[in-house]
């Protein structure tokens, strides 16, 4: 006698709390629904425009990504640094990405990509060519790398579109990291003379990346069929000038402006493969934008 009575009260508390629950519940939800998100939403007042942050360089690495994107991102970073094994067919010389990307682009004395993700899209009207990163990335495949460009919607471009974003984590959409790009060339009217040019290469360079220029197992080529062809960013001498200075010999930079430029002269004077167009690297304009030409 004395269980059942035990038994109906504890139901009957058991009912009560669910009765309860579902009171709050019913309340909550039925609530109408704020016309605005809450007192944080009504949107920066004039004068009070917060400041923009700060980029800090910090890339997380490959393995730290969160499982729904590590096996991408690590995809991406292995094309990076072993890009004729891991897009096979796509590359045409003896490259890969990391040669002037140093550790994939996650270092900042190199020509960077940490930040890459948060500064495109972005469209460059004047060029005729346009950029979202996988048009970017297909322009170093066919001019840094002398191959052909892998489609937007293949497997390598997308892993390294989500290994770009991974390593671009916390710096803030279209802000300008200060390590981020080469400059645009040198601030240095020294005329670049090839001749002096060919004698910093003997004396500096050949002993990493060969005496003819090839590439040796420690440093890839500099000219010849295994090199980057006549249409990539490097085959400038402003290009070339800046990298050299800021970057070569590699981890102990030591050369002078005017024998950065000279070398560079020197190099762009070299034969090296010639750019074939593998697909149209530009969008079709149909809208002409300020400051652009009508066609
Ligand atoms: C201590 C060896 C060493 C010396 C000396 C050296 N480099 Fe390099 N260089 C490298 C290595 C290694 C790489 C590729 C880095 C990587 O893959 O991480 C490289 C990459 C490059 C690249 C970009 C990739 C390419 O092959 O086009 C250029 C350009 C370059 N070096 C130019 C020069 C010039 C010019 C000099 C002489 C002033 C020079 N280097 C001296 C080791 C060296
Ligand atoms: C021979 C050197 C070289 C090689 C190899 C190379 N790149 Fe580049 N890359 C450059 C140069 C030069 C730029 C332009 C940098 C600038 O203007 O600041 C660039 C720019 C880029 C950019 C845009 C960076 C920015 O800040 O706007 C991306 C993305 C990129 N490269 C990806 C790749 C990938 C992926 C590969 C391999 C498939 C590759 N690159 C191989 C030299 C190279």
């Amino acid at each position: 006698m004395n269980q059942a009575k035990l038994f109906f009260s504890l139901t009957l508390v058991v009912l009560l709390l669910i009765f309860g629950a579902w009171l709050v519940f019913f309340f909550q939800w039925s609530a109408p629904m704020p016309r605005t998100a809450g007192p944080t939403a009504t949107g920066p007042t004039t004068g009070t425009v917060p400041a923009p942050l700060e980029p800090v360089f910090n890339p997380p690495a490959p393995e730290d990504a969160p499982e729904q994107i590590r096996p991408m991102v690590m995809l991406g970073y292995k094309i990076m640094t072993e890009t004729k094994k891991y897009a096979p067919g796509y590359v045409g010389n003896d490259m890969a990405c990391t040669n002037c990307h140093f550790d994939g682009g996650r270092s900042k004395d190199t020509i960077s990509l940490v930040g890459v993700g948060a500064k495109y899209p972005l469209y460059r009207g004047r060029r005729e060519y346009t950029a979202d990163l996988a048009l970017r990335t297909q322009g170093c495949f066919e001019r840094s790398m002398d191959g052909k460009a892998p489609a937007a919607d293949s497997q390598i471009m997308q892993s390294l579109l989500v290994y770009y974003q991974w390593i671009s984590k916390g710096i803030p959409i279209y802000s300008t990291p200060p390590w981020a790009a080469l400059a645009h060339h040198l601030e240095n009217d020294h005329k670049p003379d090839a001749e002096a040019g060919a004698t910093v290469y003997k004396d500096v360079c050949a002993r990493c990346h060969g005496d003819d220029g090839h590439g040796t197992p420690i440093a890839p080529p500099l000219w010849g069929d295994g090199a980057y062809n006549d249409g990539a960013g490097m085959n400038r001498i402003r290009t070339f000038s800046v990298f050299a200075w800021r970057f070569m010999p590699k981890s102990s930079p030591s050369l002078t402006q005017e024998e950065a430029l000279d070398v560079a002269a020197y190099a762009h004077g070299q034969p090296r493969p010639k750019f074939k167009a593998t697909h149209p690297n530009k969008i079709e304009r149909v809208i002409p934008l300020p400051g652009e030409a009508k066609k």
